[in-house]
């Protein structure tokens, strides 16, 4: 039997207004704690650090509320961005179309701020006029998506329900000589990913402990070649006083047949 995402009660999770404020304030609020914004590093770090021959086509899969689309469409011609969540998906249209968004982020119990983000101080809106936003299923993406100089996968792979399905089904979707760069802090839950398909964080059959960083490695062969590997730390803001502080890997791969 074909899986899909509705399968998967941990995707659901996304659609909730308190987590669209959540990602919102993630990716267009001011830095918390010290870190700097989390996707908005992710990007810089990859333009700095992967060596791209094109940049006319873009895939930002599970790009939430969208400030990676955003960030991206700074340097390519065309960005699709796309994710499972209609909720996110219509935050991130409700910003490239009007501008601003406004959202509450809870202080403390019943307490709330208001919060305005307005995308003028991002970018200039032909820029942002590059993204396309649509819902959409990674692990069952649409023919036409394919020829990416990039695809950009940010703290997704351990939220998918099949992994494995999206790695086969993009490398085909991205140019030889292009890129996929995967950010994850590899935590796998059995709410989002059954175990049988986890990349790693297991012991194998022999005894042996899997990472996922080897997991990673092993699907992507012999289609691509590491190209380079970070540590990129991002805070999400859960109250006034409680936050999750987390250690993304970044790993960029090359397409190199
Ligand atoms: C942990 S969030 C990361 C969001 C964003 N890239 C970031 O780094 O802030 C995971 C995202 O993946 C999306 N997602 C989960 N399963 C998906 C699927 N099967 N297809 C597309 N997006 C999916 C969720 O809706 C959510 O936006």
């Amino acid at each position: 039997m074909k899986e899909t995402a509705s399968q998967t009660p941990g995707s659901a999770l996304y659609e909730t207004s308190g987590l669209v404020s959540q990602y919102l304030g993630f990716h267009y609020g001011p830095p918390v704690l010290g870190i700097q914004n989390f996707p908005a590093a992710c990007i810089d770090f990859l333009m700095a650090s992967v060596k791209l021959q094109h940049r006319n086509r873009c895939l930002d899969i599970g790009c939430a509320v969208g400030r990676s689309s955003f960030e991206l469409a700074k340097h390519f011609q065309h960005v699709d961005a796309l994710d499972y969540s209609s909720g996110f998906i219509e935050a991130a249209k409700r910003l490239q179309q009007s501008g601003t968004v406004q959202y509450e982020i809870p202080t403390e119990g019943r307490l709330t701020n208001d919060c305005q983000i307005s995308l003028e101080s991002l970018l200039d809106s032909d820029i942002a006029n590059r993204v396309t936003f649509q819902t959409g299923d990674a692990c069952n993406l649409a023919d036409e998506m394919h020829n990416y100089d990039l695809v950009f996968a940010g703290n997704l792979i351990d939220r998918l329900y099949q992994p494995q399905l999206f790695l086969n089904s993009i490398t085909q979707r991205i140019r030889v000589g292009g890129w996929l760069v995967i950010t994850s802090p590899y935590t796998w839950l059995e709410d989002y990913t059954p175990p049988n398909y986890w990349l790693g964080g297991y012991v194998d059959s022999a005894g042996i402990p899997v990472d996922t960083f080897t997991g990673l490695s092993r699907a992507l062969h012999p289609h691509f070649k590491l190209g380079c590997r970070e540590d990129i730390p991002f805070v999400i803001r859960e109250t006034g006083r409680k936050h999750q502080h987390t250690i993304a890997e970044f790993t960029a791969w090359h397409r190199a047949e």
